[in-house]
C-alpha cells in the first residue's frame, strides 16, 4: 500500500461526512465513511489518505452561488445557502448551508472566530453577505422591514452595556418597540432580576447584565430568538436558571438560534448542533450522534489481578457478560463509555481531545 499524501487544493471538493471536512491537515491515515472518494482522499484498501497543511490556510474559494443547490426553505425559521463573508481578503464565511426548523433550538458551535457572530448577525440583518441566499421567516434579511423585524428577539454577543436607566426602565423602553411585548416584570420574574428592577442597569454584574440582555431579547415575545453565546460570565446556578428559561420558551413554540462555547449547555438545550469551523459547517446532527458518537466503539474497563484493563468494543454487552461469567459478584470497578460531545467536539475542530 502506497503511503501517499495528498494534496486537498480546497475543502470545497469535500464529500458530506469526509472526515477531513473543514480541517484538512489533522489526519494523517483515516478509514474515510464516505461511500464515494471524493477528491480529498486516494481510497486503498478502504483506508482514505488524506492531507496537506497548506490547504488549511483561509483562501478567498470561488464565492458563486452553486447550481447544483436547493433553493433556500421559505418555511423553515431559517434557510441558508452558500453564504459567504468576507472582510478584505480573509473569508469568513465560507460557502454555508444550513436550515433550521420552526419551533427548533439550534445550537451553533465552535471555536473563537469560526464565524457564529458573523452568520448570526447576517440572518438578523446586522451585517451584509458577500454571496449565497439567506430566508428568516420567509424573508431576505437584508431587505426586510420593520414588521419582520418585530418578530426577532435579539441577544447579541457585546450585550447591551451601561446604562443610567433602571432595569424595568430598560426593559420597557424596550417592549414599547413591539407590537404584542409580554409584560416587561413578568420578563424581569423569567430572567430572575425582580430584584434588580429598580437598579441601574451600570451597577449590575456580569452574570446580571447578561440577564437583563436576555430580558432585553425576549420582552417582544420573538417567533425567532438569536442567543450569542448568551450566558458567557454566568455562575453554575445561573446557567441552570437560564437554561430552564430557554426551556420554557421553547415550550411556548419559540425557535431559538444559540451560539455557544459550552458543550454541555448545547447538549442540555439542543434539538440539533452545527458545528462551524473555518467559516465552515463541518457536521450538523442531533447532540447523541454528532461525528458518529452513538455508533462509536464503548470502551470497557475494569480492574482485574490489581491492574486496571480496557477494551474498545463494538458489542460492550457480549464483554461485559464474559466478565461477569470471570467473576464471582460484581467485576471490580466496571465502567462502560463512549466519547463525549466533547471528544467529537475537539476531534472536529481539529484539537487533540
Ligand atoms: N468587522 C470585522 N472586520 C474584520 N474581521 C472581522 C470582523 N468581524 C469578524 N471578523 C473576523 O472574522 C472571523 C469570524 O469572526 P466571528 O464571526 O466573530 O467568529 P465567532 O463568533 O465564531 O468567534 C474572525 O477571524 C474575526 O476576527
Ligand atoms: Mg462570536
Amino acid at each position: 500500500m502506497r503511503a501517499a499524501t495528498l494534496l486537498v487544493p480546497t475543502t470545497e471538493e469535500l464529500e458530506p461526512g469526509c472526515p477531513s471536512a473543514g480541517r484538512p491537515g489533522q489526519f494523517s491515515r483515516k478509514i474515510c465513511p464516505v461511500p464515494v472518494a471524493c477528491s480529498c482522499a486516494q481510497r486503498e484498501g478502504g483506508d482514505c489518505v488524506l492531507v496537506q497543511k497548506d490547504s488549511l490556510l483561509p483562501r478567498a474559494r470561488k464565492l458563486a452561488a452553486d447550481p447544483g443547490r436547493q433553493p433556500p426553505d421559505a418555511d423553515a425559521a431559517i434557510s441558508i445557502r452558500g453564504l459567504a463573508k468576507r472582510y478584505g481578503d480573509f473569508v469568513a464565511v465560507d460557502g454555508l448551508d444550513l436550515d433550521i426548523r420552526r419551533g427548533e433550538i439550534f445550537a451553533l458551535l465552535g471555536p473563537n472566530g469560526a464565524g457564529k457572530t458573523t452568520t448570526v448577525e447576517i440572518c438578523e440583518g446586522y451585517r451584509s453577505r458577500d454571496a449565497g441566499e439567506v430566508l428568516v421567516l420567509g424573508e431576505d434579511p437584508a431587505a426586510a422591514g420593520r414588521r419582520w423585524k418585530a418578530q426577532l428577539g435579539i441577544v447579541l454577543q457585546s450585550g447591551a452595556g451601561e446604562s443610567q436607566l433602571t432595569v424595568r426602565e430598560l426593559v420597557r423602553a424596550q417592549a414599547s418597540y413591539y407590537p404584542a411585548p409580554r409584560d416587561p416584570d413578568e420578563v424581569l420574574e423569567l430572567v430572575g432580576l425582580t430584584e434588580k428592577a429598580g437598579v441601574r442597569g451600570k451597577s449590575l454584574s456580569g452574570g446580571q447584565r447578561r440577564r437583563l440582555d436576555v430580558a432585553l431579547g425576549i420582552v417582544g415575545r420573538p417567533t425567532l430568538l438569536f442567543l450569542d453565546e448568551p450566558t458567557t460570565g454566568f455562575d453554575p446556578e445561573a446557567r441552570r436558571q437560564f437554561w430552564s428559561l430557554i426551556r420554557s420558551l421553547r415550550e411556548l413554540g419559540t425557535t431559538m438560534l444559540l451560539t455557544t462555547h459550552y458543550l454541555d449547555e448545547a447538549e442540555a438545550l439542543a434539538d440539533r448542533v452545527g458545528v462551524i469551523t473555518r467559516g465552515r459547517l463541518v457536521e450538523v446532527a442531533v447532540p447523541s450522534s454528532l461525528g458518529g458518537r452513538e455508533t462509536a466503539p464503548a470502551v470497557v474497563s475494569w480492574t482485574e489481578d490489581g491492574a486496571r484493563r480496557s477494551e474498545a468494543t463494538a458489542a460492550p454487552t457480549a464483554l461485559v457478560r464474559d466478565l461477569a461469567g470471570r467473576f464471582p459478584g460484581e467485576v471490580p470497578d466496571l465502567a462502560v463509555t463512549r466519547p463525549t460531545l466533547e471528544d467529537v467536539y475537539l476531534r472536529m475542530i481539529g484539537e487533540p481531545s
